[in-house]
């Protein structure tokens, strides 16, 4: 896919539901007592290896588009498979869907994935869900297909060693089959919370403190009736555009305002960008409302270890954003992103080096020296990653040649209609 230069992005749009809360509604609604209604789903390869999965577990669900209505089968009631279960490219299905399968007492499943989740860790879950009594049996080096047999659980208090939401909510969700609470899990450095947000929807016990959060057992879960945001990790690339572009105007509605989801916002603006927040609403359980951005000169800055969880996954499109602002910008305490869909910190320097971008790898991070003038462009691999493919996009839009994304169609891992809606708002 070619990527022509833009002169700027203008206009309104709304992106897709949040992928990380479509998950988690499907898994909750799963095990709750009676039907859930979900609205406003965001239907992507991702999310359908978690529909897929849990219908291989004896969940109904039905429905089209954005509105699903989900049969839940109560905590204990998940069936055992026909077969492994195929979580795909999605790590949090695998590493959420593993929690819950760690309570299905007396029950056997085999988790696998695609290519690429099959070389992502596991030992981060295997070895908390091992303490609270569950059977699990990974491949060699701890990698997928991973064996898990439920059992009784104990409750556990566990520091984690990364600061990952997905090992933090598969520990959340087993400590709802655990004997007694409370299950706590202690985070170097707070994560996206939408586990413990739905968790309490469904009327769990959840204790908050700074910098720890704790769960008890439950009974049975409260069906779920969820209008999902929009997700602001799909905004992402949209926001970049319109900060890059001198042409830019653009307002992007229903979006998903969680704090720990917004460091790429917080960082922009620490860059000078003009943001603007409005018709600020909850939204299923999470601060939503309303964005608007509009181009500014951006300067350098730096990430660290702290913020790096609020924008992990916007940090490929803060590498091009800074390669477009004055000075040396920065990014330390970044080590997870080697072990994403690819090695992002190796991908993301790479590609953006082939573009004419001077940009550095670093053991846990990067750093780019920014020039305020378009990249050149040329052509870049998106390696399968869906988050490469789109930087590969907005790439294109702020180079002076264009950009030719190779594996373009990797977007469909969590935003299917990126290009068109890309396209739409594009002034050329
Ligand atoms: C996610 C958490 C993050 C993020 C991923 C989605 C989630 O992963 O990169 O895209 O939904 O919990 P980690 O928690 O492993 O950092």
């Amino acid at each position: 896919m070619r990527i022509a230069p833009g002169r700027g992005v203008r206009g309104a749009l709304a992106v897709p539901g949040d992928k990380s809360i479509s998950h988690r509604a499907l898994l909750l609604a799963a095990i709750a007592d009676g039907a859930s209604e979900v609205r406003g789903f965001g239907r992507s390869a991702d999310t359908c290896s978690t529909l897929d999965a849990l219908r291989a577990l004896g969940v109904e669900i039905a429905g089209e588009d954005d509105r699903l209505t989900v049969a839940g089968v109560g905590l204990r009631g998940l069936r055992e498979a026909d077969g492994p279960i195929d979580c795909g490219n999605a790590g949090t299905l695998v590493r959420l869907l593993s929690g819950l399968l760690a309570g299905q007492h007396g029950r056997q499943f085999e988790l696998t994935g695609d290519a690429s989740l099959r070389t992502r860790p596991m030992h981060r879950i295997v070895e908390p869900l091992r303490r609270m009594g569950a059977g699990v049996e990974a491949a060699a080096r701890e990698r997928l297909p991973l064996g898990i047999e439920g059992r009784p659980l104990r409750p556990i208090r566990y520091e984690l060693p990364v600061a990952s939401a997905q090992v933090k909510s598969a520990v959340l969700l087993a400590g709802l089959y655990a004997a007694t609470g409370p299950t706590t899990i202690v985070e170097p450095h707070p994560t996206r919370d939408h586990t413990e947000r739905m968790l309490e929807t469904a009327g769990v016990r959840v204790r908050r403190k700074p910098g720890e959060v704790s769960v008890w057992p439950a009974e049975r879960l409260e069906p779920l009736s969820l209008d999902i945001p929009g997700d602001f990790s799909s905004a992402a690339p949209f926001v970049a555009a319109a900060a890059l572009l001198p042409g830019s105007d653009l307002r992007i509605a229903g979006l998903n305002l969680n704090p720990t989801r917004l460091g790429f916002l917080n960082v922009l603006e620490r860059m000078g960008a003009r943001v603007s927040v409005f018709n600020r609403r909850p939204i299923g359980g999470e601060p939503g409302g309303d964005l608007e951005v509009t181009h500014a000169p951006l300067v350098a800055t730096s990430v660290g270890p702290s913020e790096v969880p609020l924008l992990v996954d916007e940090l490929p499109l803060f590498a091009l954003v800074a390669a477009c602002a004055r000075g040396e910008s920065v990014v330390t305490g970044a080590g997870e992103l080697r072990v994403k869909e690819t090695d992002r910190i190796e991908a993301l320097t790479t590609e953006l080096r082939a573009l004419g971008v001077r940009i550095r790898a670093t053991a846990d991070g990067f750093r780019v020296r920014g020039v305020p003038t378009r990249i050149q462009g040329g052509r870049m691999d998106a390696r399968g990653d869906h988050r490469i493919a789109m930087l590969g996009a907005v790439a294109g839009m702020v180079s002076r040649e264009g950009v030719e994304v190779g594996g373009a169609e990797a977007v469909a891992i969590s935003f299917p209609g990126f290009f068109e809606l890309l396209d739409s708002v594009t002034e050329r």
